[in-house]
């Protein structure tokens, strides 16, 4: 996916609206130019409106993406649990819930965003190394809200015997009818991932047991009075870009399900996480679809109920962020667009030498809009601040409107205030109507927390 910003290169002009369903490219309202439309909306006039930086979503982006990894997994029964983590605002997960999406969380914070949206427990599964007691309990009693009936969440995927321990003690102090239902989530010791930080089925990364520990386990607490075991899991990695690994992994979750089997132990959840790339810049990732019909193809035969935790692969296409140029400058032969969002709004660049492309949102009709290398950079005080180095945008004046692209997944949920910076708006846009589904903050915001001393 990515390679470390730090090292200068002379970078290929690449333009997403070329592969980026609902962000085209279409005539301008003004006569003569061409604009960036994010389904019936130019960009340019969603600048004006909503400011920037502000994040901005297609709907229709996000329904699609659902719809072909839904579709792809056919008959096999199944529940797609986005994973929160990736995008966890509050409006994005109420349309995901209504297209009928479950949901993966790995903290008591997510859990209880659900719980505010009234998401049934029964579509929610919890992840996570280091789930607190707390979080636990909360877990057990979660109920979303204005629901009656059965209290806790489809499922806990439990990654240390420490962690099954307080489950254990916790879930005692609740009714036998509220049993929780738990997986061991596996590492089934394969490489894949598209950078180190992001890469975790391997036995040297801190995720999950490994198979003998596993099986241990499950064998120990085969019948329980406290916990059923209902699932086994795995989640391999991040922006992968090949089936291979995938294939790897499931071939051995299928194994390990059939030896559980021969011991008696039946489970009836295969929980096989996310971690399907996307397009950035030049990678090319399996389609939805062929990923889908590919772990279709090998869960069928266990006969079990498949869960998918996908973030990235639903919501990274589906947003951009939308950033207005402050200044340009030249130091000897280099010319910096300096550009009004930074890495507090957009993390991955600085974090993981990520590339999102950056286009300007106009251009004079019959133009590329390409020009000299520039590199792109952001106004916090750290030279890691940089969105892209030589990246053929040509000089930008002062105020135009530039789009970072892909940016919908790990963008504005790995946001932060440094450099006392706002976070920014985030934008839904659906058809020809845009709407705030997130406030930019204020000042207030900024100093919420603190107290005088
Ligand atoms: N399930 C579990 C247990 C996970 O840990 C993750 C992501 C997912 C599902 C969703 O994976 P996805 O489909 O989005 O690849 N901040 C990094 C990505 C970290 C991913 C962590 N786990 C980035 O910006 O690339």
């Amino acid at each position: 996916m990515s390679r470390a910003t730090a090292a200068p290169d002379r970078r290929r002009y690449i333009d997403p609206a070329e592969f980026t369903p609902q962000f085209a490219w279409r005539r301008s309202l003004k006569p003569g130019g061409q604009e960036v439309w994010c389904e019936g909306v130019p960009l340019s006039r969603l600048a004006d409106s909503f400011g920037t930086p502000s994040y901005v979503y297609s709907r229709a982006a996000i329904e699609n993406a659902f719809h072909e990894l839904d579709k792809g997994l056919g008959r096999l029964p199944h529940t797609l649990c986005f994973a929160v983590k990736s995008n966890g605002n509050l409006s994005i997960l109420k349309l995901l819930r209504n297209l009928g999406s479950g949901f993966d969380v790995v903290s008591g914070g997510e859990l209880e965003h659900l719980g505010h949206l009234g998401v049934p427990g029964e579509s929610i599964v919890f992840s996570g190394v280091g789930k607190t007691r707390e979080e636990i309990r909360l877990a057990l009693r979660y109920r979303g809200r204005g629901q009656a009936g059965q209290r806790g969440i489809l499922l806990f995927n439990v990654e240390s015997q420490a962690e099954l321990e307080v489950l254990l003690e916790e879930s005692s102090k609740h009714r036998r009818d509220e049993r929780p239902g738990v997986s061991i989530r596996v590492n089934p010791d394969v490489i894949a991932g598209g950078h180190p930080h992001i890469s975790t089925g391997h036995h040297r990364h801190k995720f999950g047991l490994d198979w003998a520990a596993a099986r241990g386990l499950y064998r120990q607490h085969g019948p329980s009075k406290w916990i059923k075991w209902s699932g086994i899991s795995a989640h391999i990695g991040s922006q992968i870009t090949s089936l291979r690994p995938f294939e790897q992994a499931l071939g051995r979750l299928a194994g390990y399900v059939r030896e559980l089997r021969e011991l008696g132990i039946v489970l009836r959840y295969v929980d096989f996480g996310g971690g399907l790339g996307v397009r950035y810049t030049d990678q090319k990732p399996p389609s939805r679809r062929d990923y889908a019909r590919m772990v279709a193809r090998m869960v069928k035969p266990l006969g079990m109920h498949l869960l998918l935790e996908p973030g990235r692969t639903i919501i990274a296409p589906a947003g951009i962020l939308l950033t207005r140029v402050i200044y340009s400058k030249k130091n000897r032969d280099k010319t910096f667009v300096v550009v009004d969002s930074a890495m507090n709004d957009l993390l991955r660049p600085a974090l993981y030498g990520a590339v999102h492309p950056i286009t300007r949102v106009t251009r004079a009709a019959g133009q590329s809009g390409r020009g000299e290398p520039v590199d792109i950079v952001g106004p916090v005080c750290e030279t890691g601040d940089s969105f892209l180095h030589d990246w053929p945008l040509g000089a930008a004046k002062a105020r135009e409107v530039l789009a970072i692209w892909t940016a919908g997944a790990y963008g504005m949920s790995q946001a932060s205030n440094y450099n006392a910076r706002c976070r920014p708006a985030e934008i839904l846009v659906e058809g020809k109507r845009a709407r705030t589904i997130r406030r930019r903050e204020g000042k207030k915001d900024l100093l919420r927390g603190d107290s005088l001393a």
